[in-house]
């Protein structure tokens, strides 16, 4: 099928020969680049590597949040509807109310308060999470705050959205409807997502595009297009061009996450064993 993408425009993102070291002298530490990566508007794009190869400093940096030591970055998001990032933490701040967090980024652009109330309980309603508006998030499972997360990133009706594998501390059931409403957002409202993950199968099953980073410091050593149709249900994750690409991006990063010492071992058979993280612990 077509990428959900429109040719022809402008990347969304577009990183050239992107850098970064953390630390000084001996302690200095190449975590990432150089790295080169475009996202088409519209794009679902998802990032696997082994853990510590700098997918979450490259994130930071096309969020903004930190500075690369060299090559370039640019995010293509109006002022109307800016990048909103989902971090590894969730990011959530647990002294606001859920429907206080949800309007976080709409107060930060100024919204005025009713037309943003209203529209932080829309995105509420739509996770399920309209009876919780008054709530701390304390009080809140796991599953739930995530959801509050996803919700004050998408009230600002982002153009790019950028995930720090956002769904990696759920359980496999939530996990896969919480993709699947992503996916769903992301489609109706043609949203650019960038999103690292540490799991294959979730890449597959969410990306257009699944790009392979080295071990640190963090390249891109390959990518591939997962072959199935739009809206995609769970049925494909039997398909036998599930199991493939799989363990061909098995392959690709098996001697990245070797090399990166991450103490992540091999399933003995990682296309047999569905729910298992080749790629190692978040981080
Ligand atoms: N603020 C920081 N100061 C020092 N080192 C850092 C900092 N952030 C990340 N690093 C190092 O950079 C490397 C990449 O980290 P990170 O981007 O978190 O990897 P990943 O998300 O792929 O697991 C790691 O070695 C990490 O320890
Ligand atoms: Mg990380």
């Amino acid at each position: 099928m077509e990428p959900h993408t429109t040719p022809g425009t402008a990347p969304k993102v577009r990183a050239r020969a992107v850098t970064r070291t953390f630390g000084h002298g001996t302690r200095q530490v190449h975590a990432l680049g150089p790295l080169d990566l475009d996202v088409q508007h519209g794009e679902f794009c998802c990032i696997v590597g082994p853990s510590g190869c700098g997918k979450s400093t490259f994130l930071r940096i096309v969020a903004g949040l930190v500075r690369p030591s060299g090559g370039e970055v640019e995010l293509r998001a109006g002022r109307r509807h800016p990048a909103a990032m989902i971090p590894q933490d969730y990011g959530i701040y647990d002294w606001k109310t859920v429907l206080a967090n949800v309007r976080f980024g709409l107060d930060v652009q100024r919204v005025p308060r009713r037309a943003a109330d209203a529209r932080a309980r829309d995105w509420l309603h739509r996770l399920g999470l309209a009876d919780f508006a008054d709530a701390y998030p304390a009080t809140l499972s796991g599953g739930m705050r995530q959801r509050v997360a996803i919700a004050r990133a998408l009230a600002v009706e982002p153009e790019v959205l950028l995930l720090d594998e956002p769904f990696a501390a759920l359980d496999a059931q939530l996990r896969t409807i919480l993709q699947d409403e992503l996916l769903a957002v992301c489609q109706a409202t043609r949203t650019t997502a960038l999103f690292v993950t540490h799991s294959l199968e979730e890449a597959i099953v969410l990306g257009d595009r699944v790009v392979v980073m080295s071990a640190r410091p963090g390249r891109v050593i390959a990518e591939r297009r997962p072959p199935f149709d739009r809206p995609r249900t769970g049925a494909m994750r039997r398909a036998p061009r599930f199991a493939a690409l799989r363990s061909e991006l098995w392959e690709l990063l098996r001697d990245e996450v070797q090399r990166a010492g991450a103490g992540a071992a091999a399933p003995a058979d990682p296309v047999s064993d569905p729910v298992s993280d080749p790629v190692g612990k978040p981080s």
